[in-house]
């Protein structure tokens, strides 16, 4: 057996043992007295016993060692603004942060929800959340009010820490009038709002409510706030996603298993040093950002670089300039930045001495063979696409490296992570599938390795039902996905079963646009499909019958109406949920007993056959989105 597949053997037969070895990568204040607790599927508890602190382990843990090692590398290509934290002087300012958050009233388990751009602040307000064992509900900045509202309305925070705005492209996106109208549309009502100030926007703020990070920092200067000792099973955040229906699943994680995890990784998959410098190119908001720019890497002993801008602004090279700069060793961005950057002129890429770095991690979406040929030939260190997803907080497929280098392939994620008992299995009969290239959904089976999320927030039997009993007579994890598994025992991924789309990396639920669609006065019904795209992956469709279309009489009308319905989606969702077209039909493709055929309307605009069409109502209503895409 080679010392990978030994490994993965080990991590499923032996499972205690494997895993009781990982949990010696962290610092435990009490060691844990149980390794995996199973007796209650599909609820897996991990490290039970044992007392930790995530923030412990990001920060102070490595003051001993590295205290005046960079730990937090702040760029913000938009306002220029560069700031290096060392360990101590994170070290401070999170405990400054956790000063703050406990003088407006948060104590242990209460919620913080943050709704942040990409500044040094939201780390020290996650970590110091961390700190004193609230727990953060990071909301992407990029989401607008009616996003932010159900999002408070679900995590009921004490506390929401927000900024003035955010910046791309050099335009400014006020928060803070996005966020009151949030507030206003929730029922839930934080006590208290904490406001960055960045000077790029106005802010109103509401006496009694509204409180500044500077002005209440400067009393909270040199606070000394020790670490709370949490119980492995407490609750370290909630991460807001989308799925099936319109309403988001607050994911729950917990904090020892966490730590654990995502130490484990650090050394066997992205195989980073203490000491060296990681850069993810994600946000806050996603996954991406809490594992692998926030606690990954510090947990590791690693400086982190936090980065605000795109890929491309001043120049194609501001990446590859910070890779030169800080010595980068370990890089995790999103095939769609890549294909954004293949579109620039490839002198920028040579422009910089990348030396220093020995690995490319990518995910979040399917990585296509042209784009990591590019890339890959561009860099000349290996390209490492990994697959997982906001559930499981790590990845779930790609090959570790830092137990055995192992080949990609190009196309594949690569084969299942230690802990993850991956099968696929036939979408309706449950039946495994064990032959090479057979297409089924991709499944995990139990119990969930440590970090995995403990349940949805508030809502065990929705974690339940959705995740776990989705394939008949089987209680397995869902992951929503389908795929196939080659000779080698190397898995591909084909696409979502539900209706989830992939926009730019972004996982936007179809069900949450077509909502915010429909209320718009003159929209009578609204279809909304992911449609293939060579820059973004996918982009949404909507499908669209009017109210009243007297008014629709010309190409400049529709256009409008088109127009105003996107602006809708802005403002309501935020401007990442946009659909890329708005089209107009008088009605919409569907079963005799009402189901809309999304799937069909998805492959007519992918120039696909649309498949078996014999429940349709209506045959003219798919003719007329051919007719609208061919003209
Ligand atoms: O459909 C899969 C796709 O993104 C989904 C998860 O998205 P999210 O919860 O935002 O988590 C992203 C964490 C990296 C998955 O169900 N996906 C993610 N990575 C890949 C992928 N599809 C193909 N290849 C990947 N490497």
């Amino acid at each position: 057996m080679t010392a990978y597949a030994d490994f993965y053997r080990r991590s499923l037969d032996d499972r205690d043992a494997f895993w009781a070895e990982q949990a010696r990568l962290i610092d435990w204040q009490t060691p844990p007295q149980a390794v995996c607790d199973w007796s209650q599927p599909p609820f897996a508890r991990w490290f039970s016993g044992g007392t930790t602190n995530l923030c412990h382990n990001a920060v102070d843990r490595h003051l001993k060692d590295r205290a005046d090692q960079p730990a937090l590398i702040y760029v913000s290509s938009e306002t220029g603004e560069e700031k290096v934290y060392t360990f101590r002087e994170l070290h401070s300012e999170v405990q400054r942060a956790a000063a703050m958050l406990k003088a407006l009233g948060v104590r242990k388990g209460d919620r913080v929800l943050v709704y942040m751009p990409m500044i040094a602040e939201a780390a020290f307000t996650m970590l110091a959340c961390a700190r004193i064992g609230a727990v953060h509900s990071v909301v992407f900045g990029g989401f607008a009010s009616v996003s932010l509202a159900s999002r408070i309305e679900d995590a009921q925070p004490r506390l929401i820490v927000s900024a003035d705005a955010g910046s791309r492209a050099g335009k400014v996106l006020a928060y803070k009038p996005l966020l009151d109208e949030a507030i206003r549309l929730s029922s839930h009502k934080p006590e208290a709002v904490l406001m960055v100030n960045r000077g790029l926007a106005p802010m109103t703020m509401q006496p009694g409510r509204d409180h500044g990070w500077t002005g209440l920092g400067e009393q909270h200067r040199g606070a000394q706030v020790p670490c709370e000792w949490l119980d492995a099973g407490d609750i370290s955040y909630t991460i807001y996603t989308s799925g099936t229906t319109g309403r988001p699943k607050g994911v729950q994680r917990d904090t020892g298993g966490y730590a654990v995890a995502l130490a484990a990784s650090m050394k066997h998959i992205f195989a980073g040093n203490a000491g060296e410098t990681y850069f993810s190119t994600s946000d806050i908001g996603w996954v991406v950002g809490h594992s692998y720019i926030v606690y990954g890497p510090l947990i590791a002993g690693m400086a982190t670089i936090m980065y605000e801008g795109l890929p491309i602004r001043p120049d194609a090279g501001i990446w590859w300039s910070l890779v030169e700069k800080y010595k980068v060793t370990v890089m995790f961005s999103a095939p769609t930045a890549v294909r954004v950057l293949r579109k620039q002129d490839p002198a920028f890429l040579k422009k910089y001495d990348l030396s220093s770095l020995r690995a490319l991690f990518l995910a979040g979406e399917p990585l296509d063979e042209p784009t990591g040929r590019w890339i890959s030939d561009s860099l000349g260190v290996p390209i490492i696409d990994n697959y997982w997803q906001t559930e499981s907080g790590w990845p779930i497929l790609t090959v570790a490296n830092g137990v055995e280098k192992m080949p990609s392939k190009f196309g594949s994620p690569g084969v299942p992570m230690y802990g993850y008992n991956v099968k696929l299995l036939h979408e309706s009969t449950g039946e495994e599938l064990t032959g090479a290239n057979e297409k089924g959904v991709v499944v995990i089976e139990g119990p969930t390795p440590p970090g995995f999320m403990q349940t949805v927030w508030r809502d065990d039997e929705r974690f339940v039902n959705t995740y776990w009993k989705s394939i008949p007579g089987k209680l397995v994890y869902s992951t929503f996905d389908w795929g196939i598994r080659d000779e080698d025992g190397y898995f591909y991924i084909l696409g979502r079963t539900d209706d989830v789309i992939n926009v730019a990396g972004h996982r936007l639920g179809t069900r949450e646009i077509e909502e915010s669609i429909s209320s718009h006065p003159n929209v009578a019904e609204v279809a909304v499909v992911g449609v293939a795209d060579a820059l973004k992956g996918q982009v949404a469709m909507a499908f669209v019958v009017a109210r009243d279309t007297t008014a629709l009489t010309d190409d400049a009308a529709l256009l409008r109406l088109e127009g105003d319905i996107m602006k809708q989606v802005d403002g309501q969702l935020g401007a990442v949920a946009r659909p890329a077209r708005v089209r107009f039909v008088s009605a919409l493709p569907k079963t005799r007993s009402g189901k809309l055929l999304r799937r069909a309307i998805q492959a007519v605009c992918e120039g696909r056959d649309a498949g078996d069409l014999t429940t349709i109502e209506d045959p003219s209503a798919l003719q007329q989105i051919r007719d609208l895409l061919a003209k």
